[in-house]
């Protein structure tokens, strides 16, 4: 039995994929190329590279089997064993985390996004969350864009509050979809009503931590991106091609 405070990991790789239509007409947004790997390769990494080697994948669509294929026993990232579950429909983020709760038990877990890329390395930021004592930990960067995600307001050095997609931003910081908590998250999970997307908001869950002041950020200091349009796919082929090449030379 893990001891109270040991971290699992959560590769969440459900929903539909729409934004990226027809590339994800027949088969999960997840498994789609980003330069010379399956996108879902990706996060899986991230998780293994800050030492987490309990990890369960969440998928859902038409084409789940294809990800059994694909990642198996998860041996090609120095694993033994990697667990499935499978979220039916378009529940939302915390939705699929719900899903995960007799796979994460009394652990605290680390969640990232099924299309979260990164530049670099979490270690550090999981490293901080260990030592918490209780609450969650969000990873924030500064966009261009922030009306598209959870945009973070700042004062003082806290986040004050967290809004999904707003038409006026409070700031450039967005809550980028890698997030740690502890095993309460669950409790929250189940007090959530479906915002107006018909979804279970894992803005939502982070509001909770933040009203009970629990709610921990670190700045990610690497470069970050989502895949979930066009452009978006686009941008994350290119730099994770660079950084990958860099990579090949050193
Ligand atoms: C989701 C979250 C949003 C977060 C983003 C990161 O957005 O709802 O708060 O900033 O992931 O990628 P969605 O992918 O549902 O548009």
């Amino acid at each position: 039995m893990p001891e109270d405070g040991y971290l699992k990991g959560v590769v969440l790789c459900g929903g539909l994929g729409k934004r990226l239509e027809p590339l994800t007409r027949i088969t999960n947004k997840h498994l789609l190329p980003v330069y010379n790997r399956p996108m879902v390769f990706y996060p899986i990494h991230t998780l293994v590279e800050a030492g987490i080697k309990d990890i369960m994948i969440v998928t859902g669509g038409n084409n789940a089997g294809d990800f059994l294929r694909l990642i198996g026993n998860g041996s090609e990232f120095g694993l033994r064993h990697i667990n499935y579950t499978y979220q039916r429909g378009e529940g939302g983020i915390a939705e699929a985390l719900g899903l995960t709760e007799h796979f994460v038990d009394r652990s605290k877990v680390v969640v990232i996004l099924g299309d979260n890329l990164i530049g670099g390395s979490i270690k550090k930021y999981v490293q901080r969350f260990k030592k918490q004592e209780n609450g969650a930990r969000v990873l924030i960067k500064e966009v261009s864009d922030p009306h598209r995600f959870g945009v973070a307001e700042i004062n003082e050095g806290r986040i004050i509050s967290i809004a999904e997609k707003p038409k006026k931003p409070k700031s450039n910081y967005v809550i980028t979809g890698i997030y740690m908590y502890d095993h309460k998250v669950f409790d929250i999970v189940r007090t959530l009503k479906p915002s107006r997307r018909g979804e279970l908001e894992i803005t939502d869950v982070n509001n909770a931590y933040l009203k009970n002041n629990q709610l921990y950020y670190d700045i990610l200091d690497c470069w970050w991106t989502d895949c979930g349009m066009p452009e978006t796919l686009y941008r994350a082929t290119a730099l994770m091609r660079k950084k990958l090449l860099r990579e090949d030379k050193e």
